[in-house]
C-alpha cells in the first residue's frame, strides 16, 4: 500500500468540480485517507512548490493556488506507486495536451488553471503529506 497528496485547486472548487475528480479517483478504487477544504497560506505554497521557485511562473502559481479554497486529500491505493496511478488519472501538466479520459483533459483547458495537482513521485508523495497533513507522516 501507498499513499499520495491530492489537491483539487482553487478553481476545481470555483467551479464545483471536486466531486466529479473526487469520483474518479474513488471509481478507480483509491481510498481517501484525509480530506479537508483549506485555504493554503503563502508560506504552505511555496515550500509545496519550492522546485519551481526559479521559475518565470512561480509568483502567479503561489497566487494561484492560495487565491480561495482548495480541497486538499490523502489517497492510498494497494500498489507501491499511487502516485503514479494518480498522475495518469489527472493528465498533463497542460489541459490542452492532456488526453480525453484523464481528469485534465475532460475539464480544463489552460496550464495554469489545470484543477487538481498530484504528487510526482514516492518522495513528494511522503514530503507533502507531511507538509498538510503532519499528523499522518
Ligand atoms: P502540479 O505540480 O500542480 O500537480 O502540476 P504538474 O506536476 O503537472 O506540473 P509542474 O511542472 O509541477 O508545474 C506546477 C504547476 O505550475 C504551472 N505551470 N505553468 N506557464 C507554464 O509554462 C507552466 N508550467 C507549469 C502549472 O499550473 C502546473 O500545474
Ligand atoms: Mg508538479
Amino acid at each position: 500500500m501507498s499513499r499520495t497528496l491530492v489537491i483539487c485547486k482553487p478553481d476545481a472548487v470555483e467551479r464545483g468540480l471536486t466531486g466529479e475528480i473526487l469520483h474518479r479517483l474513488e471509481r478507480k478504487g483509491l481510498r481517501l485517507v484525509a480530506l479537508e477544504l483549506r485555504t493554503i497560506d503563502t508560506e504552505t505554497a511555496r515550500h509545496h512548490y519550492a522546485e519551481h521557485e526559479n521559475r518565470p511562473f512561480f509568483a502567479d502559481l503561489v497566487a494561484f493556488i492560495t487565491r480561495s479554497p482548495s480541497l486538499v486529500a490523502v489517497v492510498e491505493g494497494p500498489g507501491d506507486d499511487t502516485w503514479q496511478v494518480v498522475r495518469i488519472l489527472i493528465g498533463a501538466t497542460d489541459p490542452a495536451q492532456s488526453p480525453p479520459g484523464t481528469i485534465r483533459g475532460d475539464l480544463g483547458l489552460q496550464v495554469a488553471e489545470n484543477l487538481v495537482h498530484g504528487s510526482d513521485a514516492t518522495a513528494s508523495a511522503t514530503r507533502e503529506i507531511a507538509l498538510f497533513f503532519p499528523a499522518l507522516a
